[in-house]
């Protein structure tokens, strides 16, 4: 059954979650798509799809309860979108998983880096496979993945994130040279610093608090990336006219300083 009868352009957010995912989701909405939002939890689904579609009418979004390490899961919900929505225009590969707190490569289990490679990597080697076929029929479509600093760096106390992000770069960069010159426009977005959530941002957001750091407080978009911008980036990506595609882009906030971990 179609759930996108005006035939809307499709965007797949994989890993929608309230920071960037869901600020994607609403500024593709917002341009006339129609989103599918991919994750694990059924009630924050639930909460997104029904505020986007309260703010951009009903129809607007589905969601499909995805967990992406396991492929079954992966190919089942985007056979669903299809059926559903219709093919994929736009993948946005989203999901990411790290500790908060570092943890050295002796005392990482193999529990944890098989499992947090899996998000990082895996998921969007089989969400690229389910939509490149359509794309490559359509002779046109984006795909554009989510790095982090730990794409280009391996920091200290991240073994289990840094492997899955350098590998999502290097994907990246293969599906680019198999298929570019078919039509699909790849990029690689390098998030090089914390975003305002309420994980990494959040951290460093309460931390202000507590010291009452009130001149960063209210300058906050100097000091953490705000999804909303951040989701300009990708519509700016997407939207890149075909003689000028840009392949990979690093951003950070204005007091951020450049690749610090280093
Ligand atoms: N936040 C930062 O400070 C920051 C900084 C640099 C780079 N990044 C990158 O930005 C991306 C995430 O953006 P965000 O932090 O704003 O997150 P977000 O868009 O708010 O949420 C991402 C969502 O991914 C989903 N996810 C995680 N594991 C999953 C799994 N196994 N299967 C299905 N879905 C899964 C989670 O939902 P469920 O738990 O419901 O599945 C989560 O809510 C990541 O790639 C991250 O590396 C973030």
């Amino acid at each position: 059954m179609s759930y996108n009868p005006q035939k809307k352009p499709v965007i797949a957010v994989v890993g929608a979650g309230p920071g960037i995912g869901e600020a994607v989701a609403r500024r593709f909405t917002a341009e006339g798509f129609v989103v599918g939002l991919l994750a694990r939890t059924e009630d924050k689904l639930q909460t997104m799809a029904n505020g986007i579609d309260a703010d951009y009418g009903k129809g607007s979004s589905r969601y499909y309860i995805t967990d992406l390490r396991v492929e079954n899961d992966v190919l089942s919900s985007f056979k669903k979108i299809r059926e559903e929505l219709g093919q994929v225009d736009v993948l946005v590969y989203n999901a990411g998983a790290r500790r908060v707190n570092g943890r050295s490569v002796l005392d990482t289990t193999t529990e944890e880096f098989e499992g947090f490679t899996k998000i990082n990597l895996f998921g969007a080697f089989w969400s690229t496979k389910c939509v490149l076929p359509d794309m490559l029929a359509a002779g046109r479509g984006t795909i554009i993945y989510t790095g982090a600093t730990g794409s280009l760096r391996g920091v200290a106390g991240l073994s289990s994130f840094s492997p899955g992000k350098f590998g999502l770069r290097s994907l990246s960069q293969v599906v680019t040279r198999e298929y570019q010159n078919k039509g699909i426009h790849v990029a690689h977005l390098i998030i090089d610093g914390p975003v305002d959530g309420k994980l990494i941002g959040g951290v460093r957001r309460r931390q202000w608090q507590r010291e009452g750091a009130t001149d960063i407080l209210n300058d906050i978009e100097a000091h953490i990336m705000q999804p909303a911008d951040l989701a300009k980036i990708y519509w700016y990506l997407h939207t890149q006219p075909r003689s000028t595609w840009t392949h990979e882009l690093d951003v950070r906030s204005q007091k951020e300083s450049m690749f610090s971990k280093l």
